[in-house]
């Protein structure tokens, strides 16, 4: 299969990325704007292509599909997140979130979905967040803007049903990746996080990129409109 994994350059993306490509499927990978970087982690991983496009920007969005083709898996897993009180939230990282966390998800999937429809099989699995459901007093834009996306999946899933695409999305709980190295790297603040999660450490990107498969593969093909938690239990 070919398989756009957006935002692969590191962490869970990255994870994903390298699991297909393990798989033996050709892996396209993304990052903003760094063409080297990106190149770089092609080599690494051994993928397919790698493409850049900066996901806050709607003209750079709708010109993915022109530089990648059609895809038969669409992990859509690059997002923003700004953290600030609900009072201090601005202008600026309300619209960096709202573009690049629910517009590009929708200009995306939107570009890539007739393709799937026509050919009576595709995959679609956004990236959500434990944050959809728990509340976090520094995440409510990033909180609401994952929320949108479950509920676009859902609205979709049930449209592209008969047409043999599959819709869903994977939530991560408290992950180490690079986005949360200050944490994971201070040993009081990553005891003070590990204290909330009922398996009591922070999950791996491997641990999320598992069910990502699963759900692309034949063994998750009767599944769609889907929130699946890979969290450890902290969203309980
Ligand atoms: N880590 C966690 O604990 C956790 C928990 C819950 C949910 N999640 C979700 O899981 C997904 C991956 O998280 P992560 O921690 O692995 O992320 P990360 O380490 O911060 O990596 C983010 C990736 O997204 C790309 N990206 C960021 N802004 C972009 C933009 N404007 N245009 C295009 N690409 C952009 C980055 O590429 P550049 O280098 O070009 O910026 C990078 O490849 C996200 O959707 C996140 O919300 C993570």
């Amino acid at each position: 299969m070919r398989i756009l994994v957006t935002g692969s350059t590191q962490g869970i993306g990255k994870a994903i990325a390298a699991a297909f490509v393990k798989g033996g499927h050709e892996v396209i990978v993304h990052c903003s704007k760094d063409i080297e970087k990106v190149e770089k982690i092609k080599k690494e991983l051994g993928a397919f292509a790698a493409v850049t496009a900066d996901l806050s920007d709607m003209t750079q969005t709708r010109g993915l599909y022109n530089k990648t083709g059609p895809v038969d898996c669409l992990i859509l897993n690059a997002s923003v997140q700004v953290k600030q009180s609900w009072q201090e939230i601005t202008e600026e990282a309300l619209d960096n979130q709202i573009n690049v966390n629910i517009k590009s998800t929708l200009v995306l999937m939107q570009a890539y979905y007739p393709a799937m429809k026509e050919k009576g099989f595709g995959r679609i699995v956004t990236i959500g967040s434990v944050n959809q459901h728990r509340c976090h007093p520094m995440l409510s834009i990033y909180s609401a803007t994952k929320c949108a996306v479950m509920r676009l999946v859902k609205n979709i899933a049930e449209e592209a049903a008969p047409y043999g695409v599959t819709v869903n999305n994977v939530s991560p709980g408290a992950i180490a990746t690079p986005r949360n190295a200050d944490v994971f790297n201070d040993v009081k603040l990553r005891a003070a996080v590990e204290a909330t999660i009922p398996m009591g450490r922070f999950g791996t990107p491997e641990e999320c990129a598992g069910i990502v498969e699963f759900l692309c593969g034949p063994s998750g093909g009767y599944i769609t409109g889907a929130d699946i938690c890979v969290d450890g239990g902290l969203g309980l």
